[in-house]
């Protein structure tokens, strides 16, 4: 379980996170629910400890992550990884390379054994075939994918992704919606989401958090989410 009390960012004597509470269940996949602009991205930075925040505090499955000793910082980092917007893949790298990268960086596994895990991780996301290709060689969707494919390579307990589906289009769209998914079904990994576009609430959220002014101001199942009374919930669903 993730937990964040309290967290406050400002960034030039602006609130960017203001008193942010929320938990985050395991084996569940939660959207949070935000408009442009309001913090997701630098939320998601404070939860990968990209960012440091001013007050508050992040504990992540009985671990705080902030003010900790670099030991258990790492032990942290093991256990979550973020997926950005952009597939930010090594263009001269190719999908091969660009999966094993952490295993390369962090562990001694034998050649053998990173190529088992590698296509492991590319069967999860269906690019099987595609590891001597570069980058460039693909398809944005695809490079998605190997992105999602790298993330999982450590094989993480939590894993965030930064507006999975947007500026897709909508046959990759349901393809990556259809890998978070399979994330929870059969790899036993806890999504965290967070996007501005309301459908993600619909395809994919057992628990849906809503982000305004640097807090949370909603969280809840879909059947309440939908029943709520709240013109700003409204206003969202109605998109
Ligand atoms: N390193 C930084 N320095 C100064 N301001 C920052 C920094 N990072 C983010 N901000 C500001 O924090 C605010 C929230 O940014 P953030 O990227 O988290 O929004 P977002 O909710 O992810 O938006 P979008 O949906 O467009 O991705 C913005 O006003 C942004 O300019
Ligand atoms: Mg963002």
């Amino acid at each position: 379980m993730i937990q964040i009390k309290n967290l406050k960012k400002k960034f030039e004597n602006q609130n960017i996170l203001n008193n942010f509470t929320l938990n985050i269940e395991k084996n569940k996949t939660t959207v949070i629910l935000g408009e442009s602009g309001c913090g997701k991205t630098v939320l998601l930075k404070h939860l990968t400890g990209f960012y440091h925040s001013d007050a508050g505090e992040i504990i992540i499955d009985g671990l705080k992550l902030e003010k900790t000793n670099i030991k258990v910082l790492n032990e942290i980092r093991k256990k979550l990884t973020l997926v950005f917007q952009h597939p930010a893949l090594f263009d001269w790298l190719t999908v091969y390379e660009n999966v094993a990268l952490p295993l390369h960086e962090h562990t001694q596994m034998k050649e053998e054994s990173v190529k088992k895990k590698v296509n492991e991780k590319l069967d999860v996301v269906g690019l099987l075939g595609s590891e001597n290709k570069l980058p460039s060689q693909i398809s944005l969707g695809m490079q998605k994918r190997v992105s999602i494919a790298r993330a999982l390579i450590l094989n993480p307990d939590y894993i965030f992704f930064d507006e999975p589906t947007t500026g897709l289009d909508p046959i990759i769209a349901k393809n990556i919606i259809s890998i978070i998914k399979k994330l929870r079904s059969q790899v036993g990994t806890t999504s965290v989401i967070v996007s501005h576009d309301i459908s993600m609430v619909y395809k994919v959220a057992d628990d849906i958090a809503v982000m305004k002014n640097g807090r949370i101001i909603f969280t809840g199942e879909l059947d309440i989410f939908q029943k709520s009374k709240n013109s700003y919930l409204q206003n969202f669903q109605q998109r």
